[in-house]
């Protein structure tokens, strides 16, 4: 079947604010990117998405929008984010925008409207409730976002009642059961969409829809225990009834009338569901991201992984796509979760994009992943900027935890890991900005940073090149059925990727160890060639010859035919 160019693409993800700061002010900018447009074009990738770049007051980093149609000004002007997806567009390179669907800014237009009076035109924009006869809260829900306030209710004087905030108090979610609501995000949408932009990323979008009546979880909030803060129940506004209508009525009203791509971000979605959200023919999104790998420090087993493959790749394979990525900017580096950020830096981080490039799916590459960049472990939590660090930190010290032991325990998880400045080079604040960067720069900026990188022989950057470079002359990359061999073995993946037109094979050794493996014998007695490897100078090329694989050492084949 005919390929839409997103299955085709690899999409590059900025995290503006930390990305290249062009007027020295310590924020990164839309005018810093424009000046960053070779580098993207040369590392390959087809397409940018940019996390929000829209007004906001950034009480979360851009999920909270103040106005949806104009730009951020720390991040420049509309004219400024006009002339990138010009320019873009110009190179080859496609631009998606995230989108908050879910909740707005409390500095909104339509929230300080609706938090006016009970009859404003607005005040149904919002989640609106009295207090229970008790005096108490409209129900049992707790926040994410951990800032002293457990529940998911804000009390506002001026009308005497609360209204709903899944996230921060800061951000009040929408109500999409009103049209008016939904007619005011289809046209905001529109705005975009005939702009020229190529798809969008979409926010938390299978929370848009709530539990009729709003009943109280069946797993109210736990009081603060240890580093987690109180546990809430993500799952009452996931996934409810009614939500793929709602998608497919979006869907018609927008995205469908355009050639874009969508991916929504979906926590609490699990493999069996993914083709409601993503069939083919049910006109709702392109692909989702899916958090069955974990969305914390947790530790993936090459087992697991493997497991989550399988599954995703059984329920898309007819019916569907796939999102691969292993970060983003709301989770630990990848190097330093999933792979080796000391000794095998650079071979891991290799590894990690073989696996994202070569298994089924578009494949995402977060900023910085392209040069190894690592966690950050900072020593105070005042150098710590996100909301659920700080916000778990002092909930968790405020119910006796030791201050010491709780920062050690969130260093791992913070989002603020992949936050920090990209490191250009070994000057000061690494090149990103020639202010005072809002947040203070790994120190490993040193060591690792692009241009030391591309310096090296082993160039992570290098590496990225020629693996996003194959996806376009290798129809199986992006096409190929996928088969495991040794799917047991609990540290080699040993896989196939084939279609009609060609058969890939792909070797990795995910550990810190050298491992002896025997190559099933229908592989080894085929001729496959080399054509791409992380320890090229190291290990033999014929697949015959092989026995031994070096710690996190990844090579891929393709079968020939003379
Ligand atoms: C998911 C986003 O990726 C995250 O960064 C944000 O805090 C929440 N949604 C709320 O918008």
């Amino acid at each position: 079947m005919e390929k839409r160019w997103w299955q085709e693409a690899v999409v590059y993800q900025i995290y503006c604010k930390s990305f290249c700061d062009s007027n020295g002010d310590g924020i990164g900018d839309i005018r810093g990117v424009i000046s960053k447009l070779p580098m993207i074009k040369d590392l390959g990738v087809d397409c940018i998405w940019f996390n929000p770049l829209y007004k906001s007051p950034m009480v979360d980093n851009g999920y909270d929008i103040s106005d949806y149609e104009d730009i951020e000004p720390a991040y420049g002007t509309m004219d400024d984010f006009k002339e990138l997806l010009d320019k873009a567009h110009s190179m080859g390179i496609r631009v998606i925008m995230d989108l908050v669907l879910n909740h707005t800014s409390d500095e909104h237009k339509w929230f300080k409207e609706s938090r006016k009076s009970k009859d404003n035109p607005y005040r149904n924009f919002y989640y609106w409730r009295p207090a229970k006869p008790d005096g108490k809260e409209p129900n049992n829900w707790g926040n994410y976002f951990y800032e002293g306030r457990g529940s998911a209710w804000e009390f506002d004087e001026q009308t005497g009642e609360y209204y709903l905030h899944n996230y921060s108090y800061r951000m009040p979610d929408l109500n999409w059961e009103y049209e008016p609501l939904r007619e005011a995000m289809y046209k905001m949408m529109r705005f975009w969409l005939d702009m020229g932009i190529d798809g969008f990323r979409l926010d938390a979008v299978n929370r848009l829809k709530k539990p009729e009546g709003l009943p109280d979880s069946q797993k109210p909030p736990t009081p603060p225990v240890g580093i987690h803060g109180y546990v809430v129940d993500r799952t009452i506004c996931a996934n409810v009834p009614g939500i793929h209508e709602l998608l497919r009525e979006i869907a018609r009203n927008t995205w469908d009338n355009y050639d874009v791509m969508t991916v929504g971000e979906t926590g609490q979605v699990t493999a069996d569901m993914a083709p409601d959200f993503v069939g083919a023919d049910n006109h709702e999104l392109n692909m989702i991201f899916h958090f069955e790998l974990g969305k914390n420090a947790k530790i993936i087993t090459p087992k697991i992984y493997k497991e989550t493959q399988k599954r995703w790749f059984t329920v898309t394979e007819h019916n569907g796509w796939e999102a691969q990525f292993l970060s983003n900017h709301d989770t630990p580096r990848q190097v330093s979760r999933f792979g080796n950020d000391g000794e095998y830096r650079v071979e891991s981080a290799k590894l990690l994009a073989t696996l994202t490039h070569t298994f089924p799916g578009t494949p995402f590459v977060y900023q910085g992943e392209e040069i190894g960049m690592t966690n950050v472990y900072f020593d105070s939590i005042d150098d710590y900027d996100e909301r659920y660090t700080v916000g778990k930190y002092y909930t968790a010290v405020e119910a006796g935890a030791d201050p010491e032991e709780t920062l050690k325990m969130l260093q791992p998880l913070s989002r603020d890991n992949v936050r920090t400045p990209y490191q250009w080079n070994d000057s000061e604040n690494a090149g990103f900005t020639t202010g005072k960067p809002w947040i203070k720069v790994n120190p490993r900026y040193k060591e690792i940073n692009l241009e030391a990188d591309l310096k090296s022989k082993d160039s992570i950057f290098e590496y990225y090149k020629k693996i996003i470079k194959m996806r376009k002359n290798c129809p199986a990359m992006v096409d190929g059925k996928l088969d495991f061999y040794m799917f047991d073995h609990e540290s080699m993946l040993v896989y196939t990727r084939s279609c009609a037109r060609q058969t890939l094979l792909i070797i990795a050794n995910y550990s810190d160890n050298p491992v002896k493996i025997e190559i099933p014998e229908e592989l080894k007695s085929k001729n496959f060639t080399r054509i791409l490897s992380n320890r090229e100078e190291t290990s033999p090329s014929l697949l015959k010859e092989r026995e031994e694989w070096l710690p996190w050492e990844t090579e891929i084949y393709e079968l020939t035919t003379n």
